[in-house]
């Protein structure tokens, strides 16, 4: 296995019978719900999941998992998610795709959110390796992007892979990706970009994760915070 897989192999002996699981997006993600559908077949688990991206709703059905609409839930008991960036007091950037809307929701309304990565995702600041995804509302994103520029803030809006339009989220928002000075804090940009109108969401998810399991080379490390599980 590798320390992908490791951690998400992990990360899936924390469901139990009866539990409703929130399906992350990404490469850990999916080890994820390949290790989730094998503990359901292995031990008879009866589990929903609610999945936080169209390709992770397939790939858990094609597992053999039974995956609920989100409009249907209030709570869920677990979240597992990867990271594209992940600090010492459990800060994270996400989104690197363009899902994060949903990514926020479920990590929100789970009980436990649980993170898994390989020790690359760590750094010190969020934004140190990576831009920070801004999904904003299409007719706003000039004026948000002038109002972010009043902080300091670099970048532009994102374009679709072939270069010829701009990139659509899954919820019709467009996305900037803005880079920030390095004195603003992670909590001072989380409440910058929750403040700033016209800003649907962001990849900033500050004070959100119950638990971080750190993969590096075959040993898994737990970070905690104080929020109570
Ligand atoms: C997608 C995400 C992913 O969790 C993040 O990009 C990490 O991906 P991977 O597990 O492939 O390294 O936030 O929006």
């Amino acid at each position: 296995m590798n320390d992908k897989e490791l951690v998400a192999f992990k990360a899936a002996k924390l469901a139990k019978n009866g539990m409703v699981i929130g399906l992350g997006t990404g490469s850990t993600a999916n080890y994820f719900i390949e290790h989730l559908a094998k503990r359901q077949s292995d031990e008879g688990l009866s589990i929903s999941t609610v999945a936080s991206s169209t390709i992770s709703a397939i790939k858990a059905e094609s597992c053999g998992l039974k995956v609920v609409a989100i409009s249907q839930l209030s709570r869920i008991n677990l979240y597992v998610d990867g990271a594209d960036e992940i600090t010492p007091n459990l800060s994270l950037l996400k989104g690197r795709g363009q899902d994060l809307v949903m990514e926020k929701l479920l990590a929100k309304a789970a009980n436990q959110f649980i993170v898994v990565a390989d020790k690359g995702k760590l750094v010190s600041r969020i934004g140190e390796k990576f831009i920070i995804p801004i999904e904003v509302i299409p007719d706003a994103w000039k004026m948000v992007k002038h109002q972010l520029e009043k902080h300091g803030a670099k970048g532009d809006i994102r374009l679709n892979t072939g270069k010829d339009n701009v990139a659509v989220s899954a919820h019709g928002s467009y996305i900037l990706d803005m880079h920030f000075p390095e004195h603003i804090s992670d909590e001072a940009l989380n409440t910058l970009l929750n403040n700033t109108t016209g800003v649907v969401e962001h990849g900033v998810f500050y004070g959100i994760a119950s638990q971080v399991l750190i993969a590096d080379n075959g040993n898994i490390e737990v970070m905690l915070t104080q929020k109570p599980l």
